[in-house]
């Protein structure tokens, strides 16, 4: 299975911080944000990865992490974002690296503290579509939401101001080949973005669509509150009384 790390975009709810750089270079605790999934995801056994960024410091993700020889990596592959076209258009640019295989996708800002390893040794038994995480939060209206039926997602609602579950759809998402068939058939949102959204809606229209939910804490760091939670997870795991 390929890996890929999104992270592109502007960081606008982060500016002034992100007025000069990108947020994924940013520090949570002691390392750069986008050292955290590039981990989730090399900790989940995927050693194939591609980073896509975009703006005008898309060469600090070079230097910073180069070959990625820090992950244990023997290469580190890159794409270029040219435009902020949302989330699902940043994935069309890994369409050529992921080939017929499997992909977990992984936002350039989320990370989990626990192992995503045995779900993605499960989605790679799942003969084919796709596999969503999802995590009860207290403020669903700021993510994608998750209705449930019995066992199954029947739907994924983005960022509905009145929310149908507490459960979030977490920055992680495990994708067939056929993600970027679908990604061709968007149409942008109100915000003018391709949503990921609509890729898992579509997954679910199809009956292939599974989840898990997470154990352990999960960071997003989109918005100074959520930065300040990631730091502070982060330093509580490595034994800081904070
Ligand atoms: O954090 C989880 C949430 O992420 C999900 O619950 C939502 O369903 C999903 O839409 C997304 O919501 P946000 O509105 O918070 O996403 P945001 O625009 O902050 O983008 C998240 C990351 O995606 C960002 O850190 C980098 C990457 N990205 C985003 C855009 C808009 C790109 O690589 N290119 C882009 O053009």
């Amino acid at each position: 299975m390929k890996g890929v790390v999104l992270a592109g975009g502007m960081g606008t709810r982060l500016r002034p911080l992100t007025r000069v750089t990108n947020k994924h270079l940013l520090p949570v605790y002691d390392k750069p944000m986008v050292f955290y999934p590039i981990q989730t995801l090399v900790e989940a056994g995927i050693t194939e990865i591609m980073l896509v960024t975009g703006g005008n410091n898309a060469g600090d993700f070079l230097r910073l992490i180069g070959n990625g020889e820090e992950f244990g990596l023997k290469h580190m592959n890159y794409a270029y974002q040219k435009t902020e076209g949302g989330i699902a258009d940043a994935l069309r640019l890994a369409r050529h690296f992921v080939g017929d295989d499997k992909v977990a996708v992984i936002l350039g800002d989320n990370f989990v503290q626990g192992s995503v390893r045995k779900a993605v040794q499960d989605f790679m038994n799942q003969p084919r579509g796709a596999k969503i995480f999802l995590k009860e939060v207290p403020n669903p209206q700021d993510f994608g939401v998750a209705v449930l039926e019995g066992e199954k997602v029947v739907r994924v609602i983005e960022k509905p101001p009145v929310p149908p579950s507490n459960l979030a759809v977490i920055g992680i998402y495990l994708y067939d080949a056929s993600v970027f068939e679908i990604c061709e058939t968007l149409v942008p949102s109100e915000r003018g973005e391709l949503e990921i959204t609509d890729v898992n809606n579509e997954y679910i229209r199809r009956g292939v669509m599974t989840y898990e939910v997470v154990d352990g804490w999960w960071a997003d760091c989109g918005s100074f509150e959520a930065l300040l939670r990631s730091n502070i997870l982060v330093a509580r795991e490595r034994g800081v009384d904070i």
